[in-house]
């Protein structure tokens, strides 16, 4: 069986909390065409947030997640990790079946505890979007679970591709992949705070300093992006003998640059292991 995008719009989704990622797939799913906001059924317990999303997109609201699974063959959980227990008793026995495809986005639930916590043979796919998502520039991985079929899987990259770039990924590498581009935005964030502190330092104006580093920090990505060579090279290209940029690398090498990002990007897999166990949902 394989899913066009055609047969995605024939689909009614239920988004299980409409917070920062659930309200932002919404408005991402319907301003791009994808769904129409008539096969959206959006729930959460906070009524402002309901409201503003029906005013804005014109989706369906429900503050009962029983109703809006009902209604719906596409489940989104998007709700934070320690909430997903009462969800899945809320909605696992009796409404979910085979009929329906789990999508979770949430951190550190895997596959197998969401297949353990709901009804035989239903198909679940895990995605780990990221905040860039919100402006339609994130990264999305993608990984089936036990039941999930290749018409699945297309599902889940015609939802997930307005906000972004989606991969196939193995779900053992989940924890990587929060650790390296689902948490990445916040490594990045400090990294221009620290390049436009370091412009103040040096005598420029904060704004000027925060706007430049912000666009050297996009037109770098662009280039990594668009250019496709080894980031090696790309470095090469600034890096003249004798001249400025040598001098700055020499400092970063010196002050253990990459092994500060490795030791976060490892300090971030601990904590999604532990958040894991923690999260257990049965
Ligand atoms: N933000 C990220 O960068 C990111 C990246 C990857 C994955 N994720 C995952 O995405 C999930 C959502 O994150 P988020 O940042 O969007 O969180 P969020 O803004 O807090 O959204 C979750 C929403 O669910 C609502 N909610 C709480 N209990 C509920 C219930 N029983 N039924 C329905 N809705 C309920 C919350 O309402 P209240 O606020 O009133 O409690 C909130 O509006 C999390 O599991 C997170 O791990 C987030």
């Amino acid at each position: 069986m394989s899913v066009s995008l055609s047969e995605v719009r024939g689909n009614r989704l239920a988004v299980i909390g409409s917070g920062a990622m659930g309200g932002g797939l919404m408005r991402a799913l319907v301003n791009h065409g994808v769904l129409d906001a008539s096969q959206i059924v959006a729930t959460d317990i906070d009524e402002i947030k309901l409201r503003q999303l029906k005013e804005e997109i014109g989706v369906e609201v429900s503050r009962s997640n029983v109703s809006a699974v009902k209604s719906c063959d596409i489940v989104l959980l998007a709700v934070k990790p320690q909430v997903v227990p009462l969800v899945l008793a809320e909605i696992s026995p009796n409404l979910l079946s085979e009929r329906h495809l789990l999508i979770s986005i949430v951190a550190g639930i895997t596959i197998s505890q969401l297949e353990r916590s709901t009804p035989p043979h239903l198909p679940v796919v895990r995605v780990m979007p990221n905040t860039p998502c919100l402006v339609g520039a994130g990264v999305c991985a993608i990984a089936l679970g036990t039941h999930a079929t290749e018409a699945h899987r297309q599902v889940a990259h015609a939802l997930f591709r307005p906000m972004g770039i989606t991969i196939d990924v193995q779900e053992e590498w989940m924890d990587a992949i929060t650790a390296v581009s689902g948490s990445g935005p916040a490594y990045v964030f400090t990294f221009i705070e620290a390049l436009s502190d370091a412009g103040v330092n040096v005598g420029l104006p904060r704004n000027i300093a925060t706007h430049i580093a912000i666009q050297t920090v996009l037109g770098a990505a662009t280039m990594a992006a668009k250019m496709q060579r080894h980031l090696a090279e790309l470095r090469e290209m600034v890096t003249s003998p004798g001249g400025t940029t040598i001098a700055a690398l020499h400092v970063l090498e010196r002050n253990g640059f990459r092994g500060i990002v490795m030791d976060a990007v490892l300090a971030a897999v601990e904590r999604a292991r532990t958040i894991s166990k923690a999260a257990e949902v049965e």
